[in-house]
């Protein structure tokens, strides 16, 4: 059945048409109103897009022109994942834009950097040179060299190039490592506020995510205590984002030489260490890469990328180091997923790897501006009543608690219940395009990137302002 439905152009055509009717691009009728009269009522919800997504293809099938029913039902595994809500955000903002609203975009978390020239160069010679076909599936020896050296001069980790694999972004990197050294019902512990994804990657590969809440007053470090008390002989994982996603925060070296102590009691635990924000990080903090503290190498797994320190995330490049057996296991993975990197990608990481230590002055730039934004928001927000902020030291997001304000009432919206409605009343009535904190497993919290110009940012900031006023905070801090 699928086969004639993929057959038919009227088929292709039918499904092209009630995806982009569901929202993806502009509806017919979304002019005029932030409202989203195209889409279900409760827009951050996708699991309910899904089921209308689901049952219209089903409907395009027996429907069109072949009544044979078709089994519409899906993986456990795959149900019992939540679909990313900051990619649902993000496109929803972008259909609002697209459809002539004027939304300010403060979702995604990517610079608003152009690549650096002379990486973009290295790609488009890469193609003019017919630099075209697969590469080896961990990556090209040139790339790998390049990413040792990296590792050795910036991080003080010693690797060969057979302890690095090459992926299609630190995204697949993470999933892979999840996949490689997970087993069914093992433990990963994952400090929250985290990125959207750790959590839903441990379910895909069976695991069990075991949330450890920080707060805001300790800016969202992790206490080695509570660390201490929640592992077990089922904990095979920890994840530690530094910079983090969403909340800027970096761990300082003498915390992780008591997260590594602890860590290190634990034979069967290990560390994945996410390191895409390094370059991004404004003095006096520094980054450590736990890998380089005693008795880590071992046990530590070392994720970095070129998408955000290098501007350059639809490139897709990320890679992971670790000791051979773990970096062998990831690279089996990615010989049956996905096979080598882009040859082109890996052209232009080689040359942004050249641009010098911590990327040179193409990097130092993006972060100076980056820093002037951060400052920007966090005076801005600080004079605001009933926000309260942890300053970021690095990354590019401003992860702020907005909960004096829930508990609510706006007329023509209805109650501010948590840091969802409070996004949803942000685009509605200030059209700014936020992410709720819940996503991120803080729902005291939302999260705004600062990858936007001053101006654009002056601009949100007064809107958002505006629009809390209107709420006044509940409880007063
Ligand atoms: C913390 C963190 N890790 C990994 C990634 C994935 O990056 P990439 O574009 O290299 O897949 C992101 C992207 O948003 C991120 O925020």
């Amino acid at each position: 059945m699928s086969t004639s439905l993929h057959n038919s152009p009227t088929g292709i055509a039918r499904l092209a048409f009630r995806h982009q009717f569901l929202g993806r691009s502009s509806g017919p009728d979304c002019s005029g109103s932030v409202s989203f009269p195209y889409l279900p009522p409760n827009t951050f919800s996708l699991k309910s897009l899904e089921g209308v997504r689901l049952s219209t293809v089903v409907k395009a099938v027996s429907g069109g022109y072949d009544q044979m029913e078709v089994d519409s039902s899906l993986s456990p595994r795959v149900n019992a994942v939540k679909p990313s809500k900051t990619v649902a955000i993000t496109d929803q903002a972008t259909a609002l834009v697209q459809a002539g609203i004027p939304v300010i975009r403060l979702a995604a978390g990517e610079p608003d950097f152009d690549t650096p020239a002379v990486i973009a160069e290295a790609g488009i010679n890469a193609i003019r040179e017919g630099y075209t076909r697969y590469t080896p599936n961990a990556g090209t020896m040139e790339l790998r060299s390049a990413i040792c050296h990296k590792l050795k001069e910036e991080n003080g980790i010693t690797y060969t190039p057979d302890q690095i694999v090459v992926s299609n972004g630190a995204k697949q990197s993470i999933y892979q490592a999840l996949l490689a050294v997970c087993s069914s019902g093992d433990e990963v512990i994952i400090p929250a506020p985290f990125w959207v994804s750790y959590p839903e990657m441990a379910r895909l590969v069976d695991a069990t995510p075991v949330i450890l809440p920080t707060s805001i007053s300790k800016n969202f470090l992790m206490d080695p205590k509570v660390l201490e008390s929640k592992l077990n002989e089922k904990s095979r994982l920890l994840i530690l984002c530094s910079p983090s996603n969403p909340t800027g925060s970096v761990y300082p070296k003498k915390l992780l030489e008591e997260i590594a102590q602890i860590v290190a009691k634990h034979p069967r635990l290990l560390v994945l260490s996410d390191e895409i924000y390094e370059q991004i990080i404004y003095a006096p903090a520094t980054h450590t890469s736990i890998a380089s503290l005693p008795g880590m190498w071992e046990r530590t797994l070392t994720v970095n990328g070129f998408s955000k320190a290098f501007a350059m995330t639809g490139w897709r490049l990320g890679y992971i180091a670790g000791p051979t057996h773990f970096i062998a296991a990831c690279n089996k993975v990615q010989s049956q997923f996905t096979s080598g990197a882009s040859s082109i990608s890996q052209k232009a990481g080689v040359a942004a790897l050249g641009l010098g230590y911590a990327g040179g002055e193409a990097i130092s730039s993006m972060v100076t501006a980056f820093r002037e934004r951060r400052d920007f928001l966090v005076k801005s927000f600080g004079e605001l009543e009933g926000v309260r902020i942890s300053e970021p030291q690095g990354a590019f997001y401003l992860f702020i608690d907005v909960s004096s304000y829930y508990g609510a009432e706006v007329e023509g919206f209805g109650k501010i219940e948590n840091s969802e409605s409070l996004c949803r009343y942000m685009l509605d009535e200030a059209q700014v395009a936020l992410v709720p904190g819940d996503a991120f497993g803080d729902d005291t919290c939302i999260r705004i990137s600062y990858a936007a110009s001053l101006s654009t940012l002056q601009a949100a900031v007064e809107r958002i302002k505006k629009a809390l006023r209107v709420l006044r905070p509940a409880v007063l801090v």
